[in-house]
């Protein structure tokens, strides 16, 4: 029988996902899963101000590096490099094997993930704004 694809609200996706995920994860990955997101959110702070900041996404036994910012007057002394071995820190104590980023490729963000120990795991031709991306990881077990 035909369906009718229509745009909704995400209170109406969150429903059905309220009652439908489970049974459709268990099929995807074909074991039982408990899908639990968390946010962790950390600041290089100098007294009150903040320098910097990074954001990770745990889900699946994987951290997710969303953002590293450090402000251009404070680069290239460490806030960076402090900020991902924080995160890591704490995704370690969840359980992460892994954490992983995407940034573009062979761009100044890459050079400083693998100065940090990441390794480049895939290039996404065309992705982001069209340009390439390395998918990064490091493996923290
Ligand atoms: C990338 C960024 C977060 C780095 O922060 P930072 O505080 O300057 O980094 P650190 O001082 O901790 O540097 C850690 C290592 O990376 C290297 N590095 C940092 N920035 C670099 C760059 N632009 N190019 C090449 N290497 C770099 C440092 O030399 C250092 O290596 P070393 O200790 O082996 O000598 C910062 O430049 C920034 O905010 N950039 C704009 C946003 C961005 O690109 N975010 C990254 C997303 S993953």
């Amino acid at each position: 029988m035909p369906v009718e694809i229509s745009r909704v609200e995400a209170r109406d996706v969150e429903a059905f996902l309220r009652r439908n995920e489970r049974e459709a994860l268990k099929t995807l990955f074909n074991f039982s899963v408990v899908w639990h997101e968390q946010r962790h959110d950390f600041a290089a702070l100098d007294g009150e101000d903040v320098v910097g900041i990074a954001t990770i996404r745990i889900a699946a036994s994987l951290a997710h590096v969303e953002q590293v910012i450090v402000l251009p007057g404070r680069r290239l002394a460490g806030a960076g490099r402090s900020l991902l071995d924080r995160a890591a820190e704490v995704a370690n104590y969840y359980n992460c094997h892994k954490m992983s980023a995407m940034v573009p490729y062979r761009s100044s963000a890459q050079q400083f993930l693998e100065r940090c120990g990441y390794k480049e795991e895939a290039v996404l031709p065309q992705h982001t704004f069209k340009l390439d991306v390395a998918a990064m990881r490091k493996f923290l077990l």
